[in-house]
């Protein structure tokens, strides 16, 4: 049975019944033919495995990125099996603008159009021209324009419509030439007159500071998203917690951080077992060294209900948790 800690950043010591790396769409539809029962990975670091998963994990890595250089914009064909953050440290390198935001974030270019991956005031999908992708139903390969993505707040059609039904093999990028540097969110503010490198610098030392590194102590990130509640809701909640730190999406709706949700509950530095809700970024859980699923899951759900309880919001897990028989809800 192949261990699969290494295979996920939160290091848990789960097991599949097979494993398959693919390196191109012939290999994948090999390990298709011999598998009835499969969960696709990239590099796991949105995936738990919280028990040993009986059926075969397929991982992709196929590679490859090309480049057409127009007058005004870059185009890159990445395979989806390319790291994001070599992807983004190779067309920073190339005078390639507009990633830099992004750097840092773990994980596959195949998942980053999934959840839309975003940070430091940019989203992927500001760069995602279209996605190709097999059909799993006809096995033949496809592709879907930006419009057609749904693209929203960790959120795509790969979710939803899609979601279980592709593999993604390829994501084309186009980045305007026309580049204006994105110092919106806090800690980028105080920058002056940043280019690109420096925006990637500041990116690369802020996330250091902030959040765990996944290789030492395991992680996936933001455990849950961050909730979007009506603007009703909000105004209730601010007559009994004035100082609630809030984002507005739109005229109706104002995202709320989970981090402060959870801080406010007291679960800094809770652990459960050898899960520990992180001191200084309380998004994230960590696993200790021998973390258990259960454990991941006993402390997430008591986040979630102390939530619940204390402001009638209900946190949605960011990541995917893979149980014995596929993927769970909390
Ligand atoms: P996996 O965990 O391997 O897969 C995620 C999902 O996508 C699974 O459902 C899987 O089945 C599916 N999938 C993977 N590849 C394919 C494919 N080729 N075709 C179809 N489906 C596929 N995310 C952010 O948005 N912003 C952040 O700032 C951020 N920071 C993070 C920091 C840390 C320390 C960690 C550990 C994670 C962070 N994340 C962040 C989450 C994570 O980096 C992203 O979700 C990333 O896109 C996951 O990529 P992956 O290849 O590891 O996905
Ligand atoms: N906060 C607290 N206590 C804390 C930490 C944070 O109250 O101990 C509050 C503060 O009000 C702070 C706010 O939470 O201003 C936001 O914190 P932070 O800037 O760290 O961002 P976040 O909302 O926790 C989101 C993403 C991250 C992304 C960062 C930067 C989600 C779910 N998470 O985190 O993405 O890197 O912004 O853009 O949207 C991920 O998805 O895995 C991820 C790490």
């Amino acid at each position: 049975m192949p261990g699969l800690r290494s295979y996920h950043s939160f290091h848990l010591s789960s097991s599949c019944d097979s494993l398959f790396v693919f390196e191109d769409v012939a290999q994948l539809q090999t390990a298709l033919d011999n598998t009835s029962h499969y969960y696709l990975l990239g590099e796991g670091s949105n995936t738990l495995f919280t028990e040993d998963f009986t059926g075969t994990v397929l991982v992709n890595r196929i590679k490859g990125i090309s480049t057409n250089v127009t007058e005004t914009a870059v185009s890159l064909q990445v395979g989806a099996g390319e790291n994001w953050h070599e992807l983004v440290t190779f067309a920073l390198k190339q005078g390639y603008h507009g990633l830099e935001n992004l750097a840092l974030i773990p994980g596959s270019v195949g998942a980053c159009p999934i959840q839309n991956i975003g940070a430091y005031g940019v989203e992927v999908a500001n760069f995602i021209e279209s996605v190709d992708y097999i059909d799993l139903a006809t096995f033949t390969q496809k592709r879907i324009a930006h419009d057609q993505c749904q693209f929203g707040y960790r959120d795509s059609i790969f979710k939803h419509t899609l979601a279980g039904k592709v593999v993604i093999t390829q994501v084309n990028f186009k980045l305007p030439k026309n580049y204006k540097p994105v110092t919106t969110y806090g800690e980028l503010a105080v920058l002056n007159q940043p280019n690109a490198q420096d925006i990637y610098n500041e990116v690369i030392r802020v996330r250091r500071k902030k959040l765990p590194d996944p290789a030492v102590l395991g992680n996936a990130g933001s455990f849950f998203k961050n909730p979007v509640i009506g603007l009703e809701q909000y105004q209730k909640l601010l007559s009994t917690h004035a100082e609630m730190p809030a984002y507005k999406v739109d005229k109706h709706h104002m995202k709320i951080p989970a981090a402060w949700l959870i801080d406010k509950l007291g679960f800094k530095g809770k652990t459960v077992g050898e899960v520990r809700c992180h001191p200084t970024q309380p998004l994230v859980l960590t696993n200790l060294g021998h973390a258990s699923g259960e454990q991941v899951i006993q402390l997430a759900r008591q986040i979630i209900d102390s939530v619940e309880q204390q402001f009638a919001i209900t946190l949605e897990p960011e990541v995917r948790l893979v149980a014995k028989h596929g993927l769970i809800t909390l």
